[in-house]
């Protein structure tokens, strides 16, 4: 009787514990931000002393290297895909019109991953890398600053197809902008958020032409300035800044401008145009706090898109190749 009730038992301690090993199991797959703890201690500060020195040298590569981030987790997720070079199996996402000539920061990627590569080989992933980088970017240039999640590992396969599809272009009007940001699970005000990355960095004269030749709700002392370094039937790469009071440091100038009509995308400019986002415009020109604490929360949910974790994908050795 005895050895009947304590098999029972046996088995009972057994389903639980079988029950704890899964859902153990479970949590090892999500991020967590102590996930090099004790595989790669440096890897934090190492990766923002190579950016901190690269900002320091160029201040735009913030601008470049949260964009690269964000180029990354829209297309197939943030798995580094987007720094992958064109090679037999690779159709190379730098080559999507939104990224050809456009997309920057590489180099400085490559810097940074030798630096970690040289505390801990074969540890700390490249997307992860992007990840950390935009975080250090951001507080670097007087932005907020979060605690990143970590745990992504690379992918073995990128998208040139899939980047064209899914990176949203300058030319959006609002709907098209928000169905582009709700297909990866983001909302109306994190996609708002987000735009206010462009608060920092420069954009080429191809982007914004059409809107400063031949919008309507633009500033029109605004339009004349920009015309003038962007010829109709010229100059393509001729760069001007995203916002044009302060486009080195991070603030909320850009919801500022967006009031103003001195929105330089027509995709920024949609934001506030008398639609359903010209309230969070609003307030995130009065708030910069608000601002702040939403763009954080966004970069994080922005952070967790399709991310491969546990034995998926790979650590990759040099972030443009696969192994
Ligand atoms: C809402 C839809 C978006 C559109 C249509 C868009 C489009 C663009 C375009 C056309 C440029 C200029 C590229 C060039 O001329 O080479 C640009 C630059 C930039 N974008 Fe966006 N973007 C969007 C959202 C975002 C988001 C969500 C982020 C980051 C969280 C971001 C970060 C940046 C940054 C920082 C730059 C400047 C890069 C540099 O100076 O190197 N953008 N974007
Ligand atoms: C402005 O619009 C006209 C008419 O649609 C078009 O032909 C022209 O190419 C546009 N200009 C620019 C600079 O986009």
């Amino acid at each position: 009787m005895a050895s009947w009730v304590s098999s029972i038992h046996v088995a009972w301690v057994g389903a639980i514990m079988l029950l704890l090993l899964m859902s153990a199991m479970q949590t090892h797959a999500q991020l967590t931000p102590t996930f090099y703890e004790k595989s790669c201690p440096a890897a934090l500060k190492t990766i923002r002393k190579a950016v901190r020195t690269a900002i320091a040298k160029e201040r735009r590569m913030a601008a470049s290297l949260i964009r690269l981030h964000f180029h990354d987790c829209f297309v197939q997720g943030c798995d580094a895909s987007v720094l992958l070079d064109d090679a037999p199996s690779i159709n190379s996402e730098k080559n999507a019109f939104q990224n050809f000539r456009s997309l920057r920061g590489f180099e400085v990627v490559d810097s940074i991953k030798a630096a970690v590569e040289k505390v801990c080989s074969g540890v700390v992933s490249c997307a992860d890398i992007l990840a950390v980088a935009s975080r250090d970017a951001s507080e670097y240039v007087n932005g907020p600053t979060w605690t990143v999640k970590l745990g992504r590992r690379d992918s073995t396969t990128a998208s040139k197809d899939l980047a064209e599809a899914d990176l949203p272009i300058a030319f959006n009007d609002l709907d098209a902008q928000i169905s582009s940001f709700a297909n990866q699970g983001l909302s109306v005000r994190d996609m708002v958020a987000l735009s206010g990355a462009h608060t920092i960095g420069q954009a080429q004269c191809a982007t914004f032409r059409g809107r400063v030749y031949n919008d309507t709700n633009i500033d029109a002392g605004f339009a004349r300035m920009r015309r003038r370094g962007c010829p109709v039937s010229d100059g393509n790469g001729n760069l001007a800044p995203l916002d044009l009071v302060t486009p080195n440091s991070f603030d909320n100038n850009y919801f500022k401008n967006l009031i103003k009509k001195k929105g330089l995308l027509h995709s920024d400019q949609v934001l506030f145009n008398g639609g359903s986002t010209d309230d969070i415009v609003t307030s995130y020109s009065t708030n910069k706090a608000a601002f702040y604490s939403d763009f954080a929360s966004a970069m994080l949910k922005m952070g967790d898109i399709k991310t491969l974790t546990g034995s998926s994908g790979q650590i990759r050795k040099i972030c443009s190749i696969v192994n």
